[in-house]
């Protein structure tokens, strides 16, 4: 781990937990449901916009706090295929703020050693977005830390529909066979190719939601929601989320090996 002065201070119970915590029991990859950008404004009485602007600050501690806890992958869901649902403006906003990030922060991605992955419905962004999200994509391609995936214009289900439809264009073009297909087929058919189940999904603002989000991703997910809303979302709550995962006991549906001589060890099925 990295820079630990700037994922939480000295004398800190989660600073603590930094210094003693076993690397290899950490989260491999983390994703998040960034919320409460609406609620965070409004609270300030200043219009959502500003919320959401607000909420740029958040993402670069998400990134940042990742890459220096040195997990494998960071995916963001900043907007789904149902926000277009939102009022014109809103997602005129969205948009822009997107680019500014973009065009502001590549830098900052290249330097960390960052790799930057869109994941969505991309080809149906304005172009001017998916030049920028190429140019980021390809500038950043070489970097071997932190995967950032940010899932842009994308949903679960759309995702699973997708390849449904390729799935059927391969068989009937005769390029594919039921016995092909199996679930680690089809993990590496998915947008996500390549990186590893998310093994905690955090989601702000305290809805007990997954709001179509990696659904085949998330099967044995482990979730942790807290009430901060994202604009105040910082490096240190995602240092205390991920204390509060490396408590768990992770069970993939099967049980805990009971030690010998102490039956009671062994867990139910879940
Ligand atoms: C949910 O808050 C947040 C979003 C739909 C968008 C997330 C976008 C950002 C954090 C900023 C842009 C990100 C990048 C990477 C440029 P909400 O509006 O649903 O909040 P509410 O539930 O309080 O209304």
């Amino acid at each position: 781990m990295k820079d630990l002065d700037r994922l939480a201070l000295p004398g800190t119970p989660e600073r603590d937990f930094l210094d003693q915590v076993d690397p290899s029991s950490l989260p491999r990859h983390v994703a998040i449901i960034m919320d409460g950008n609406g609620r965070w404004a409004q609270g300030r009485g200043l219009p959502r916009v500003e919320g959401h602007r607000a909420g740029i600050h958040a993402v670069r501690e998400a990134v940042e706090g990742a890459a220096r806890l040195e997990l494998e992958a960071l995916t963001l869901y900043a907007f789904s295929t149902e926000n277009w649902k939102r009022p014109r403006w809103e997602i005129r906003a969205l948009m822009a703020l997107l680019k500014e990030y973009l065009q502001k922060e590549l830098s900052a991605l290249v330097d960390n050693n960052i790799r930057f992955r869109p994941i969505g419905r991309i080809h149906e962004l304005e172009e001017d977005i998916q030049r920028g999200l190429e140019r980021a994509v390809a500038a950043t391609a070489s970097n071997t830390g932190l995967l950032f995936q940010i899932a842009l214009n994308y949903s679960g289900r759309a995702e699973l529909v997708d390849l449904g439809r390729r799935i059927a264009e391969w068989a009937a073009a005769g390029a594919l066979s039921p016995r092909e297909i199996d679930e680690q087929w089809v993990a590496a058919h998915l947008e996500t190719a390549g990186c590893p189940d998310p093994d905690l999904l955090i989601r702000t603002s305290g809805e007990l939601r997954v709001s179509n989000f990696l659904l085949w991703q998330i099967a044995y997910t482990e979730l942790y929601i807290t009430p901060v809303l994202w604009p105040d979302f910082t490096a240190l709550h995602l240092v205390r989320a991920v204390a509060d995962f490396v408590r768990r006991e992770r069970r993939f549906g099967g049980v805990v090996e009971p030690s010998p001589g102490n039956a009671e060890d062994e867990l139910e099925e879940t």
